[in-house]
């Protein structure tokens, strides 16, 4: 088993798997470990849905824009928000829950915890992983597939099995460019320039095609429209607060 320094340093998005199976006994433990997350207030806002029916998963991948890995992984996992267990605390207590933007950032915060140590724990396992945001394409479509109450939408998933082949690591930007200290640093534009150059070498020295502006110019097209534009009426209408 890989040190957690060793895992996080080697860490690559793996979207390739072969056929074997996890162990049920090594998942069991990596869901274990990762529900020793620290989670907001020990509230504990977040639901992990294990998918390993294959309809399933075929269904999930397409609501994520048709990714293969989602369906050929082993296990998918849902990494939900989840208010549904707070607000009974309150019902219990003739109380009624304060939904705000606070609580929908703790339970998705809470969310991503667990994800992050779901990632940790496979990948110290051997076993590959990637995460899928493509998951709130469809959060409605996700919830009714998965049978989930009011006051649970899932925030990002992640795709769990054995690599079938991994790539090199990707780099990312300079350390000074995002580690700050004592004070944030006015970051320079000329540090964004070279990072584009560092990734597009990257791309194609990894047989991928890339444009000059390998990062700047992705992003840039990226974001240049509301990503989502749905999302806030869906999870909304499924329960969560925005105000
Ligand atoms: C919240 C989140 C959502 C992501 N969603 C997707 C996704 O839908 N599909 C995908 O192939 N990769 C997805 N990724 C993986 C990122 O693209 C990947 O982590 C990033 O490009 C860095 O590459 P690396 O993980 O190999 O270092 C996601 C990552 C995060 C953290």
């Amino acid at each position: 088993m890989l040190s957690v320094i060793d895992t996080l340093e080697y860490h690559v998005s793996v979207r390739d798997y072969t056929d074997k199976k996890i162990p049920d006994e090594m998942l069991e433990q990596i869901l274990e470990a990762a529900r020793r997350s620290p989670t907001s207030s020990n509230m504990q806002t977040y639901s992990i849905v294990v998918v390993k029916n294959q309809e399933t998963k075929k269904e999930l991948a397409k609501f994520a824009g048709n990714q293969k890995h989602v369906e050929t992984c082993d296990t998918f996992i849902a990494l939900c928000a989840d208010i549904s267990g707070v607000d009974e605390a309150c019902q219990i207590h003739d109380t009624k829950l304060a939904k705000s933007l606070e609580t929908t950032m703790v339970a998705t915060i809470d969310a991503a915890l667990v994800g992050m140590s779901l990632c940790l724990a496979a990948e110290s396992h051997g076993l590959g992983t990637v995460m899928i945001g493509g998951m709130r394409n469809n959060p409605r479509g996700v919830a009714e597939l998965l049978g989930f109450p009011r006051g649970v939408y899932v925030a990002f998933g992640l795709c769990l099995g054995y690599p079938d082949s991994k790539s090199a690591l990707k780099p990312r930007m300079k350390s000074e460019m995002i580690i700050h200290r004592e004070q944030y640093f006015e970051r320079r534009s000329d540090n964004f320039i070279e990072y584009d150059k560092e990734l597009a070498s990257f791309y194609r020295a990894n047989g991928k095609e890339s444009p000059d502006a390998a990062w700047t110019g992705v992003v840039a097209k990226q974001l240049e429209n509301i990503k989502r534009p749905d999302l806030k009426n869906a999870l909304e209408s499924m329960g969560f607060s925005f105000d």
